[in-house]
């Protein structure tokens, strides 16, 4: 039996993935790694130069920096990050490149929650647990319009939607690792479930998989 435990939380843009991995690897001890944040540092290399983001070797380049410990979420949070990291993310070898981080983060003990795109089909296909979470695009767009009405900001809720249908299509049109269910993962929709809904319905397929384990 392996020493490590990995928990792989994939889902499409506002689905509530970041808060239940962060619940998750708080609550089991695990090291947490937002994938997306990766995809995000590379594009944010890039228009930090005013590289164009289909510049494939400047993208390489930049994936090949990426320091796991020094994301900075506070940089890599802002919106246009997150459109461009959609973009330099189509590239095979930069995801390639920074698979590989994510799988020797994924190994080290005790093991880890993973975020992102790919994590249950492509990053940790392997992992013990695999969960996809996902909520209708109507309800993603209320989310983050509310997120960003609560720190005093305004913006439009069809541009909102607009942006998000178009992410999840790049996310799930894409030739190489494009975003889907594995065909092992647990299914959780957020629409109507709150966040502690979600976490609770998380933890009751993780303590199970962990019962398992312990008797085998
Ligand atoms: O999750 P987040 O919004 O930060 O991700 C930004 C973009 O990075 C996504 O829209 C997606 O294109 C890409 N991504 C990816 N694979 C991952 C994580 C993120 O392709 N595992």
């Amino acid at each position: 039996m392996s020493s490590t435990f990995t928990i792989a939380i994939d889902g499409p843009a506002g689905a509530g993935k970041g808060t239940l991995a962060r619940r998750l690897a708080d609550h089991y001890r695990l090291n947490l790694l937002d994938t997306g944040l990766t995809y995000r540092a590379v594009a944010h290399a890039l228009l930090q130069v005013g590289l164009p983001l289909d510049n494939v070797s400047a993208a390489e380049t930049a994936a090949r920096q990426v320091d796991l410990a020094r994301l900075d979420r506070a940089v890599l949070s802002a919106h246009a990050v997150g459109e461009a990291a959609s973009k330099v993310a189509v590239f095979p070898t930069v995801r390639r490149i920074l698979v590989e981080k994510q799988r020797d983060f994924a190994k080290a003990p005790p093991g880890a929650v993973l975020d992102g795109r790919d994590i249950g089909t492509v990053v940790c296909p392997d992992a013990d647990i695999k969960l996809y979470v996902t909520a209708s695009a109507e309800v993603r767009a209320k989310r983050r319009l509310a997120e960003i009405e609560s720190i005093g900001g305004t913006a439009d809720f069809a541009e909102i939607l607009a942006d998000i249908e178009r992410r999840d299509e790049r996310d799930m049109g894409r030739a190489d690792s494009p975003l889907k269910p594995a065909a092992d993962a647990h299914l959780l929709d957020t629409s109507e479930m709150a966040i502690e809904a979600a976490f609770l319905a998380a933890m009751a397929v993780i303590d199970d998989a962990l019962a398992k384990r312990n008797k085998a």
